[in-house]
């Protein structure tokens, strides 16, 4: 990334954030495809083009527009989603439904019967009601569905306990309860219209360690040999989730993708030959990796507090509303000035935002040039789990996203208008009456 820029800005992805920023106005998520596209890249020179029987889907939930199903689509990768909503943005881009994965802990009739109508690639089937509900659908449209089950190995993931789920207590999938397991997967072998392709896991997010990868795998395999033993069930699939770590700050040092897919194939490989088993197909589902560092926000600087011997507080044109994980996981990040980009940094400064909310502070102790009131603040690795997680709390408006490609600056979702904000309410007819 390029932290120096003509006219002392700050340069992101080939693009003075300055102008972007008095292009398009502020807050402003900017996302660059050509990072995002490195990122795939890589997926498929480490892992896709050097492994064979690998898939790689891409976990929506991090950062998803119809347009991203487009960028991810062209690069060849699948899609994980996770609720009717991120289906029907997958089915509006036109995106291949059997490339689209279906996770979930509680998915709904109406969003099974969705995905099943519209034939999506794998369900992950979280527990036993949802399998339930989705042999009736599948049953009653009359087609064969196929799923992967989702277990919890019972491993601790080293990270915000909000985001770690491979734990024994844990909300997601099926304890690894050896009888159970051997009856749902009996009842799945006989089954008209469930077909079970193997297992899934997911051990957490922002993870920096492969040991826990392989340790879940190791976990795993030996539930496979134990199926194949005891039922003569052979896995195919075994997806191995998300959670490669990226770089917020300089406090995180990421490592490439091949040290977590090399760790994995490496412990498939050497466990399927302990265990006398074919190897399945492998499939991996980064999120945050692909996009976490493709996007940056802009903000403008307004008010500026300085408490004498105490700190300065400079506050933003946003806040918790566009990027709520410095309140909800007390993530850390780093900023620019952009329009002060070749200045010494000179200053400690605290970046407010603009709720009415205590915690609503992005970032605590940013180094800074002399801020003043006016200056572009350029938010680093904020293309994962910001737009998304997004929300109007304080009524405020959520920002545009900006698509940069080589030539082209271009919007790809709107700044959301006041109009927007009352678009879906009403005032009942009781109250209308009151007020006569
Ligand atoms: N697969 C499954 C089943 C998942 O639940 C997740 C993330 C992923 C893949 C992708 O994980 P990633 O590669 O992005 O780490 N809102 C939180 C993150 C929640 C992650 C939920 N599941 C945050 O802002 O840190």
């Amino acid at each position: 990334m390029e932290l120096q820029g003509r006219n002392n800005h700050f340069i992101f992805a080939g693009w003075d954030t300055v102008e972007l920023a008095k292009q398009f106005g502020t807050p402003l998520y900017v996302i660059s495809e050509g990072i995002i596209a490195e990122r795939c890249n890589e997926i498929k020179e480490t892992f896709l083009n050097k492994y064979s029987n690998t898939k790689a889907a891409y976990a929506s939930k991090a950062f998803l527009t119809m347009a991203m199903c487009k960028m991810i689509e062209r690069e060849g990768l699948g899609l994980d989603v996770v609720s009717g909503g991120e289906l029907y943005t997958a089915m509006k881009a036109g995106f291949p439904m059997e490339k689209v994965m279906f996770h979930g802990n509680n998915k709904s009739w109406e969003e099974l019967e969705l995905a099943v109508e519209n034939n999506i690639g794998r369900i992950i089937v979280d527990n036993l009601y949802e399998l339930e509900l989705l042999e009736e659908i599948a049953t009653r449209q009359n087609k064969k569905v196929q799923i992967l089950f989702r277990v919890t190995p019972g491993i601790e993931g080293n990270t915000h306990k909000y985001i770690v789920t491979g734990q024994k207590d844990s909300k997601f999938g099926m304890p690894l309860e050896p009888k159970k397991i051997y009856g749902v997967v009996k009842h799945l072998m006989s089954s008209e219209y469930v077909e079970l392709k193997g297992f899934h896991f997911h051990l957490g997010s922002q993870l920096f360690d492969n040991d826990i990868y392989i340790g879940a795998i190791e976990v795993i395999t030996k539930l496979m040999y134990d199926l194949k033993r005891e039922l003569g069930f052979i896995t195919t699939e075994l997806n191995t989730g998300g959670g490669f770590g990226i770089r917020y700050t300089e406090k995180d040092q990421p490592k490439p993708l091949s040290y977590f897919t090399d760790a994995i194939m490496n412990a498939i490989e050497n466990q399927c030959k302990e265990y006398d088993l074919d190897l399945p197909t492998i499939i991996i589902e980064p999120g945050r990796w692909v996009v976490g560092e493709a996007g940056i926000t802009l903000y403008t600087i307004g008010a500026i507090k300085d408490i004498p011997d105490v700190r300065t507080y400079a506050s933003i044109d946003g806040g918790l509303p566009d990027n709520p994980r410095p309140a909800l996981y007390k993530a850390k990040y780093d900023a620019i000035v952009a329009n002060k980009a070749e200045e010494k940094l000179e200053m400690t400064t605290t970046i407010a935002g603009k709720c009415c909310e205590t915690g609503d502070i992005l970032i605590w102790d940013l180094e800074t040039p002399k801020i003043e009131s006016g200056d572009i603040l350029a938010v680093l690795s904020t293309g994962a789990y910001n737009f998304s997680m997004a929300s109007n709390y304080n009524k405020l408006l959520r920002p545009a996203v900006v698509l940069l490609t080589e030539e082209h600056a271009e919007v790809m979702v709107k700044r959301e208008t006041y109009n927007d904000l009352l678009n879906r309410e009403m005032i009942p007819k009781s109250l209308k009456k009151q007020s006569c």
